[in-house]
């Protein structure tokens, strides 16, 4: 049961990194989280590239994503957007379609008290146009530099909801592929 997490922001200290890293240690087998570690290396994409001469940073992300049962993604929001890495990342992702039907789960950690809400909105309707089956309800994460201790989530309510969303991932993964076996 393999998770991929993304991660939309690059910077060492990220708020939304550490939230990232907090999550994967939250997985017990056989569920394990993978920290996709392409985004900061992809190009801009590029149609042409991506019709004569896909990069191989492409089609590893492609790969890794195409063999993963589920997304989390968590970013930051930046002008009442996603970051453009994250974007960039998915412009990649749509041709290659691996996301279709693939159960995500959306975080977001923010300084302000809005915590994301816009960039997650954002988000969703990108995914939803991509075909992924995008969970209803992501966490949002406001104030977050008061629930980040040394690089770690340590709000316990903040943990909790987290917890919370790995759940509802889980179950959605697990209705995805039932419904995968009865049409084999
Ligand atoms: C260019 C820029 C734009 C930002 N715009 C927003 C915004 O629209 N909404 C928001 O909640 N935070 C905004 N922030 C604050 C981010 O939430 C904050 O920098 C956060 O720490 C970024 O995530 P990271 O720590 O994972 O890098 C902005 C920050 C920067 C540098």
């Amino acid at each position: 049961m393999r998770i991929l997490g993304m991660c939309g922001s690059l910077r060492a200290r990220s708020l939304n990194a550490a939230v990232l890293r907090t999550t994967a240690g939250l997985f017990t087998p056989p569920w394990e989280l993978t920290i996709e570690p392409s985004l900061g290396r992809l190009p801009f994409f590029n149609a042409d590239e991506e019709q004569y001469a896909l990069p191989d940073v492409v089609a590893e992300l492609r790969a890794r994503l195409g063999e993963s049962d589920g997304v989390l993604i968590v970013t930051p929001e930046y002008a009442h957007g996603t970051s453009g890495v994250l974007k960039n990342a998915l412009e990649w992702m749509v041709g290659g379609g691996e996301i279709a039907n693939k159960p995500v789960a959306l975080v977001s950690a923010s300084t302000a008290s809005t915590g994301g809400n816009r960039a997650q909105a954002w988000l969703r309707e990108t995914l939803t146009v991509m075909g992924a089956n995008v969970l209803p309800d992501g966490l949002e994460i406001p104030l977050a530099t008061r629930k980040i201790t040394d690089g770690r989530l340590t709000d316990e309510p903040t943990i909790a909801a987290l917890r919370d969303l790995l759940d509802s991932l889980a179950q959605a993964v697990a209705e995805a592929r039932a419904q995968a076996s009865n049409f084999i």
